[in-house]
């Protein structure tokens, strides 16, 4: 399940950064189709996510805001995509989305399950 949700986030991100490059050459079309491709990403990163939540004996603190930061860190895909779609800033957007990656990077490395980076 760790990796199903590690491969469901980094392809999203690099998925994300793929739209973006599109939108910024014109190219609407491929720009909004992985807009939709994103959002099936978005549930496989929250399914597996919950996923690992059930595997566990008991939820501690920690966790929960782990779960809180992912969801954030989604919230900022979606409003970039969706600020770059109507031509408006995305600046307060990008600097809330790297802020909740580094953290949520953070978390989940720290966190016992799976790869274990930050004690
Ligand atoms: C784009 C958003 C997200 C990113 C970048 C992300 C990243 C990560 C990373 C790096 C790990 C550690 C994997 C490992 O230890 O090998 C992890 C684990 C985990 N993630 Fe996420 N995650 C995201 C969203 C979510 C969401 C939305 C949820 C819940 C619905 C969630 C729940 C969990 C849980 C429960 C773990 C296990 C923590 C542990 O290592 O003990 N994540 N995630």
């Amino acid at each position: 399940m760790v990796h199903a949700h590690m491969t469901a986030w980094f392809l999203a991100l690099i998925l994300f950064f793929v739209a973006i490059g599109l939108q910024k050459s014109g190219k609407e079309k491929g720009f909004k189709v992985l807009k939709m491709v994103l959002r099936v990403f978005y549930i496989l990163i929250i399914g597996t996510g919950l996923g690992l939540i059930f595997s566990l004996a008991n939820i501690s603190f920690m966790y929960i805001v782990k779960v809180l930061v992912g969801i954030w860190v989604i919230a900022m895909v979606e409003i970039i995509l969706s600020r770059k779609t109507k031509g408006a800033s995305t600046k307060v957007p990008w600097i809330l989305f790297i802020i909740a990656l580094v953290l949520v990077l953070y978390l989940g490395f720290s966190l016992p399950l799976g790869t274990y980076l930050f004690k």
